[in-house]
């Protein structure tokens, strides 16, 4: 099926590097999180780089992510919360693989996240929750429950979708 890749998507806090970790392991394939190669080839955290570079910098780095994610085959990705903005990373990603969003109730996510650590955005989590929840829908293939259970037991739902 397409390029065989599996790309994990939700709002901050959702699990995506965890699960992703865990579905990688039990599907033995490969696993990149954006972010993390994001604040690799910047040379500095994602915090960093937004207080430098600002908010529209980081997306074009996070496009430019998402579309050398989705030139690798059987490969889980995880993509950062923000990333179903721009419509190219959407439509590149359903092309490359199949697309699972996490999700999980807002007050869940406040819970898990707690002050907002390293996420430059938490301070607008409801605003930005509201206005993307209809973007996580429209641009899965299918949604796994991820406000409860561990990162393995979500990794196993996806995985039984996937089946
Ligand atoms: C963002 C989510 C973060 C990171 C950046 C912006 C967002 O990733 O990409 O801070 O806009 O929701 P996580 O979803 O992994 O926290």
């Amino acid at each position: 099926m397409k390029r065989g890749n599996v790309f994990l998507i939700g709002f901050m806090g959702s699990g995506k590097s965890a699960v992703g970790k865990k579905l990688a392991a039990g599907l033995g394939l490969p696993f990149i999180d954006t972010d993390r190669e994001i604040a690799k080839t910047a040379g500095c955290s994602i915090t960093a780089l937004f207080r430098r570079c600002g908010e529209d910098d980081f997306r074009r780095r996070e496009a430019a992510s998402v579309a050398r994610a989705c030139r690798k085959s059987k490969t889980v990705v995880s993509v950062g919360g923000g990333a179903v903005l721009r419509r190219e990373n959407i439509a590149a990603m359903r092309r490359a693989g199949t697309v699972v969003y996490l999700q999980a109730p807002l007050a869940v996510l406040r819970r898990r996240v707690g002050a907002g650590g390293s996420r430059p955005l938490w301070g607008q989590a409801g605003r930005l929750y509201a206005l993307r929840l209809p973007l996580y829908n429209r641009a899965a293939h299918f949604r796994v429950r991820a406000g409860e259970g561990s990162p393995a037991a979500v990794a196993r739902r996806i995985a039984g979708r996937l089946s």
